[in-house]
């Protein structure tokens, strides 16, 4: 009960965090600027990374307590990101110009992560199966799309 508390308001920080991308986004032209900053954009994508290879690994051994415990510790890192988020730190390099579009995926994506935390939460290995391969299906096109 605890950790799906503790994983709901991770969540919700992630949704609050992600949100804002856009901000800085929009009528974006001056590339300079916008390589400078792209930190936090690549902070959050370097650590969802790293718990997305931990999810893959765990959904693949059925280990609905691993992809949970994963899902948590993405919780810090995305906080971390948080202010240079707010503070409209976050560009988009490529197509800035498609920010709402950007925002449906990024929020589509989190929504699924949600959805991801509850199934592993239930030790559903059917339904953890399935909305990884929707991840990696939001990794994919969201980078084909706004990846420079
Ligand atoms: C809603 C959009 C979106 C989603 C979803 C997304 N990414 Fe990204 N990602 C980006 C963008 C945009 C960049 C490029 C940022 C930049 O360089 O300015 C990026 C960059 C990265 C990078 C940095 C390395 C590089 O060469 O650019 C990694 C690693 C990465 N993403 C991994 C992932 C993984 C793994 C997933 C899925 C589990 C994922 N991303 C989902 C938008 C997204």
């Amino acid at each position: 009960m605890k950790k799906s508390t503790f994983l709901k308001a991770a969540f919700i920080t992630a949704v609050i965090a992600a949100t804002p991308f856009v901000a800085g986004a929009v009528d974006h032209s001056h590339h300079e600027a916008s390589v400078a900053d792209s930190g936090a954009l690549v902070e959050e994508m370097k650590a969802l990374d790293a718990v997305f290879r931990e999810v893959v690994s765990a959904v693949a051994l059925g280990d609905g307590h691993r992809v949970h415990q994963a899902l948590e510790s993405m919780h810090g890192k995305m906080e971390k990101t948080q202010e240079a988020l707010h503070a409209g730190k976050v560009v988009l390099r490529k197509n800035a110009a498609k920010a709402a579009e950007f925002e449906k995926m990024d929020r589509q994506f989190h929504k699924s992560l949600e959805a991801l935390g509850q199934a592993s939460h239930k030790g559903d290995r059917k339904g953890m199966t399935m909305i990884t391969k929707k991840l990696l299906d939001g990794c994919v096109a969201c980078h084909e799309k706004f990846r420079p």
